[in-house]
């Protein structure tokens, strides 16, 4: 791809980028939020049709009518937001498009289960094929997301933040996969905030800054602070801030919390001022303690105490009256409205701030978003821009936003930097502490170990549904936590 040129109405969203892709390489593509990264891929696949620049394939000049003919090219793109439709099952997914028929045009279901089967156990992945695929957890609809890409025979493969979902068992399944693939000559586009991840599969890397391509280099060459600085533009100090916790009272208490099948008598306390880890596997049950806390979905067994207090949470609402925040892993499900604007989703939980007198105060309205948008430095011309059309990790900012907004007492949040870059996440990092430097006590779901050890101020393993552990901040190591969540010696 050379000197590619995109905008999107007002927005130049790409002014210039080159991006050379080898055989049998796996190439990584970094960039703050918003760089452009997606876009780039966008156009490669022909969903998006650019305004200047050649793109060639083994050098001759190629450009898709839409995705559907790159896949058919050999192009696979796994893509950032999950494209699962819920009401279809596992097996649907994997084949929707693509469905196998025999010869007298009936679906051969047994070859799609065997094929997807082999997918599956090469990604050591286990779920029914039968199974209703909106029931999947995230984690697994990542993985079926990438069964499916796999399943096309591509020559090229773009991952565009693959590991999101995932927890290190996953990751390294995926690693293993990813081996193979380049031994057999795919090329891989590999874009991912995780810098770990980048120095340890990809041969070369390609930075981006406001829709220029930077530097490209070899792995080799370059370093994890070389990176940060060429992506931010200046020098990062440090990952995460300091914290000087002063945690005060219980707030919350959960006592014998259970829910059959999915976790039993986990019982914990979280104080004002206290940042509280959640670690765990995949799967672990981590992701549905906080939601029945949430009132999603009402414990079978167990209580909840505010303040000391037994609460009654039923419904997400009741939960909120109760002074809880909850910011999900999920935000397409979940956490936005994506066809409203930045303004409205991030007023709508505020919306009774706003109109103390029974209308909305517009002014106060505006300049309550305003605030908001800067301090997450959430990149947009417009508070009226849809939250559809921010890039992913400017869409999880927002959802951030939205809940920091309503002052909650406690502020549960689930993989709150999946896909945010270094230099937004610190100034997560830093809310967090601005917020619980004002007594809000938060609950931190976290898969990223460094992101747990580097603030929590005690941190919780979940395993297999029970409560395996707790460590306090000075104890707590990557090697203790592992243990614990895999239940290993
Ligand atoms: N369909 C669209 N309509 C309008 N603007 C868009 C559209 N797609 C992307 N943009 C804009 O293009 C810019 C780059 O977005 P892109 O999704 O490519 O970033 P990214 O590098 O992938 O970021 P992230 O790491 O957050 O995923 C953003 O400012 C975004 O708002
Ligand atoms: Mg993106």
């Amino acid at each position: 791809m050379k000197d590619i040129y995109k905008a999107f109405g007002q927005n130049r969203v790409l002014t210039g980028v080159s991006f050379e892709l080898h055989e049998g390489e796996v190439h990584a593509l970094m960039g703050e939020n918003g760089a452009g990264k997606s876009t780039l891929m966008n156009l490669l696949t022909g969903l998006h049709k650019l305004d200047s620049g050649t793109i060639k394939i083994n050098g001759r000049e190629t450009y898709f009518s839409g995705p559907k003919e790159a896949e058919q090219q050999g192009i696979a793109f796994i893509h950032q937001e999950l494209n699962i439709w819920p009401d279809m099952t596992v097996l649907e997914n994997l084949f929707i498009g693509r469905e196998l028929s025999s010869k007298l045009g009936f679906l051969n279901s047994k070859k799609m289960k065997a094929l997807a089967n082999e997918q599956f156990e090469k990604l050591g992945v286990s779920i029914s094929l039968e199974k209703e695929a909106g029931l999947c957890s995230v984690g697994q609809q990542q993985m079926i997301e990438i069964a499916k890409a796999l399943m096309t025979d591509a020559k090229v493969i773009i991952m565009d933040e693959p590991t999101a979902a995932l927890t290190d068992r996953e990751i390294n399944k995926l690693f293993a996969v990813i081996e193979s693939l380049k031994k057999n000559g795919v090329s891989i586009v590999y874009i991912s905030h995780r810098m770990e991840e980048i120095f340890a599969i990809c041969d070369r890397i390609t930075v981006m800054r406001d829709g220029k391509t930077v530097d490209t280099k070899n792995i080799s060459d370059t370093d994890f602070h070389e990176v940060v600085k060429k992506m931010v533009g200046r020098e990062l100090t440090e990952r995460y801030p300091e914290r000087n916790p002063k945690p005060g009272r219980t707030v919350l208490e959960v006592r014998g919390a259970t829910k059959k099948g999915l976790f039993e008598n986990i019982s914990f306390h979280v104080r004002t001022g206290e940042i509280v880890g959640v670690s765990g596997l995949m799967g672990a049950g981590r992701t549905e303690i906080m939601r029945a806390i949430f009132g999603l979905d009402p414990l079978d067994a167990g209580s909840i105490l505010i303040g000391g207090k037994k609460a009654v949470i039923k419904t997400p609402s009741d939960a909120v009256q109760k002074g809880i925040g909850l910011i999900t892993e999920n935000r397409k499900d979940e956490g936005l409205v994506l066809d409203a604007s930045i303004r409205e989703n991030i007023a709508l939980p505020n919306l009774a701030s706003f109109s103390p007198k029974g209308w909305i105060d517009h002014k106060s309205e505006q300049q309550f978003v305003d605030l908001l948008i800067k301090r997450l430095m959430i990149k947009t011309d417009s508070p009226e821009t849809p939250v559809g059309s921010l890039s992913g990790g400017n869409q999880q900012k927002a959802v951030i936003a939205k809940w920091i907004g309503i002052g909650p007492k406690v502020l549960i949040l689930d993989e709150p930097t999946r896909g945010v870059d270094v230099g937004a996440k610190r100034e997560i990092y830093q809310l967090m502490n601005e917020l619980t430097d004002r007594g809000v006590a938060i609950l931190m779901v976290s898969s990223e170990l460094p992101e747990i050890l580097g603030m929590s101020d005690r941190v919780l393993v979940i395993r297999e549904g029970s409560l395996s552990g707790e460590l306090s901040r000075q104890d707590a190591t990557q090697e203790r936590i592992m243990t614990l969540a895999t239940g290993g010696l």
